[in-house]
């Protein structure tokens, strides 16, 4: 029976999501520069939209580490032999699938422990993996990794999927520590599979955090409905243009909402009230882009040596395998 294989754990408490978004909208917008940390995006119609986004021809990320995998899986696969595939922020679980394939082909997998804040999302996509994989258990959980790092204990070789280029959400001191915590958690035998997108043309770049269509700056004006239905507050969408911009210094794009006029914002579940000046930028979302050495050498001094790397053949995205020290 299909249930009997299937589990999810909820580890956030019934008030988590809620009281993170006012802490958050607390500490990121009542001082300059306004800052709210990327997950909030990710409501259902932001799900919905950042999956338009996979698609748009823009956004080569997505099909270039699907590309990755296409090629890589069963070496991957033959490389780790993984009895537990972990995947962290699994989202729709639609790249996993080549790994599931390749691992269930090289007869080792058992488990996939998708992990993601979305719980609704998470049960809709291990739910359907369940039902296609009729010899995996699928032990779900949600958590929010970005708070910790509580990983389902399975027996091993595990593989830790981190895909997406997800870590470029991070800054330099947030991907050290998530290193470190990871190395911690992780045995000797378990492999992390990273994907990083890489530094390339800027004008890429950018075009592929403001398309044409205008998807991802719906996808960036949807974080202030979701400010506004957690908080009561009266953020006018609209109000903001959408900034996709190229951080050289720190190789990062850097997507921001741009108040075309002075706006005063009242939040009342945090008993604030803004004064947005004109031309004032929320920032949103770091994207940050990676090159082979620096990203090798901070995970080294995260815990991790790398083992494999492999890009696209156009050479936009990496994917790695690293383990523990
Ligand atoms: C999901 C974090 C990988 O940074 O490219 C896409 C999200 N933001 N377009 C990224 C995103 C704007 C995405 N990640």
């Amino acid at each position: 029976m299909a249930e009997s294989r299937f589990a999810l754990d909820d580890r956030l408490p019934a008030d988590y999501l809620a009281n993170a978004l006012r802490s958050d909208a607390l500490e990121g917008l009542s001082t300059a520069p306004r800052t709210l940390p990327p997950k909030w995006f990710y409501d259902k119609r932001g799900s919905d939209l950042f999956e338009q986004i996979t698609m748009l021809p823009e956004y080569y990320p997505a099909r270039a580490e699907q590309e990755i995998l296409t090629r890589r899986a069963s070496e991957i696969a033959g490389l780790t032999r993984a009895t537990t595939l972990i995947e962290l922020g699994s989202g729709s679980s639609r790249k996993t699938r080549l790994l599931l394939d390749a691992l269930t082909a090289g007869g080792t997998l058992q488990r996939y422990a998708p992990l993601d804040v979305s719980s609704s999302t998470l049960r809709e996509a291990s739910e359907a993996i369940c039902r296609d994989y009729p010899a995996l258990s699928v032990t779900a959980t949600v958590a929010d990794f970005t708070t910790g790092l509580a990983l389902p204990d399975h027996p091993g070789p595990r593989l830790l999927a981190f895909l997406g280029s997800t870590i470029g959400n991070f800054d330099a001191d947030q991907r050290s520590a998530f290193y470190r915590a990871l190395a911690l958690t992780l045995s000797s035998d378990d492999v992390l599979l990273l994907g990083a997108d890489l530094v390339k043309d800027p004008d890429a770049l950018v075009r592929a955090y403001d398309d044409l269509s205008g998807v991802t700056a719906e996808f960036n004006k949807n974080v202030l409905h979701v400010l506004n239905r957690g908080l009561g507050s009266d953020f006018d969408p609209d109000a903001y243009d959408h900034v996709a911009l190229w951080n050289a210094d720190e190789e990062r794009i850097e997507m921001r909402l741009r108040a075309r006029t002075a706006q005063t914002v009242k939040i009342p579940e945090l008993e604030l009230s803004l004064d947005i000046a004109q031309g004032e930028d929320l920032r949103t979302e770091l994207s940050c882009k990676f090159r082979r050495e620096t990203l090798t050498q901070e995970l080294r001094e995260g815990g991790f040596t790398v083992r494999n790397w492999w890009t696209d053949t156009a050479g936009r995205f990496a994917l790695l395998l690293a383990v523990p020290n």
